[in-house]
């Protein structure tokens, strides 16, 4: 089947993407920060943008998310939210800054008014009563689970998680957990495929992968990663801008690709 990426006509808004889950329909988010890049993804229909604190290591030089404050995820929120009007955007809480319920409602706020449609929070089954807090305040909320880079020295690293029996009962269960309590999106982060297809079938909220396969509702990737700015790339990115012959392009590509099925391949992929 064909695809071709169009300009949004309107505004995504969590309906749009639990139909997209209903009806099989794959959506895309593109992790960025700046107004021209947020514009460009309006334009070439990627549903979702995520600020991710991913931009303590992609803009501004850390090593790690966990150098990353609120101050710098408001700046970066504000920008993108001036550059576009139809994708549904989601912002970042940073390390600590979600550790208690209350901190959480309280910074989450800030998020919310500085341009986001959703927040993201890094975390398991411990999060459920900070998720129901916001939703029932009107704070949509995303979870992500697998590899959490700000529990990077907890993990040990970045290490692809749920690979023995247990640890993938336990991330399931989180799953489930996190969707009942009120969560609008599950991110799943480095995990293997089948993993992510077991959880994605088992909630009925979307899900969104980065190095979890193919069988996730939608795909995430960082546009540095897209747009081959990464000096080391993780393997389950891919350059859009070998082939593409601009920016607009490459976005275009990485769009046509995910819906049609064709990224990621089995190369971006654990199993
Ligand atoms: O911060 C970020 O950009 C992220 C993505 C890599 C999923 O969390």
């Amino acid at each position: 089947m064909a695809y071709a990426s169009e300009p949004l006509k309107k505004r995504i808004t969590i309906h749009t993407l639990l139909k997209r889950k209903k009806d099989q329909e794959r959506f895309t988010c593109v992790a960025l920060y700046d107004a021209p890049l947020a514009a460009m993804a309006e334009k070439t229909g990627v549903e979702t943008i995520l600020v991710g604190d991913s931009l303590g290591m992609t803009v501004l030089g850390y090593d790690s998310t966990l150098p990353v404050t609120m101050e710098h995820m408001l700046y970066h929120v504000e920008a993108v939210a001036r550059g576009n009007q139809k994708s549904l955007i989601m912002g970042d809480m940073p390390f600590m800054t979600y550790a208690t319920p209350e901190q959480a409602l309280q910074n989450a706020t800030r998020i919310m008014q500085a341009g986001a449609h959703m927040v993201k929070v890094e975390g398991g089954a411990w999060l459920a009563s900070t998720i129901t807090m916001l939703a029932e305040r009107g704070i949509p909320v995303c979870a992500h689970i697998g590899l959490t880079p700000q529990s990077m020295h907890k993990l040990g690293g970045f290490r692809v998680q749920g690979r023995t029996e247990a640890q993938a009962a336990t991330l399931l269960q989180d799953a489930q957990t996190l969707a009942q309590s009120g969560a609008d999106i599950l991110l799943l982060e480095c995990v293997p495929s089948q993993l992510a297809k077991d959880i994605t079938e088992a909630i009925e909220i979307p899900t969104i992968g980065i190095g979890a396969g193919r069988y996730t509702d939608a795909q995430v990737l960082v546009v540095n990663d897209i747009l081959g700015l990464t000096p080391t790339p993780p393997k389950f990115s891919k350059n859009f801008l070998v082939e593409a012959k601009d920016i607009p392009g490459a976005l275009t590509q990485y769009v046509e690709d995910v819906k049609a099925g064709i990224f990621p391949e089995a190369i971006h992929t654990f199993d």
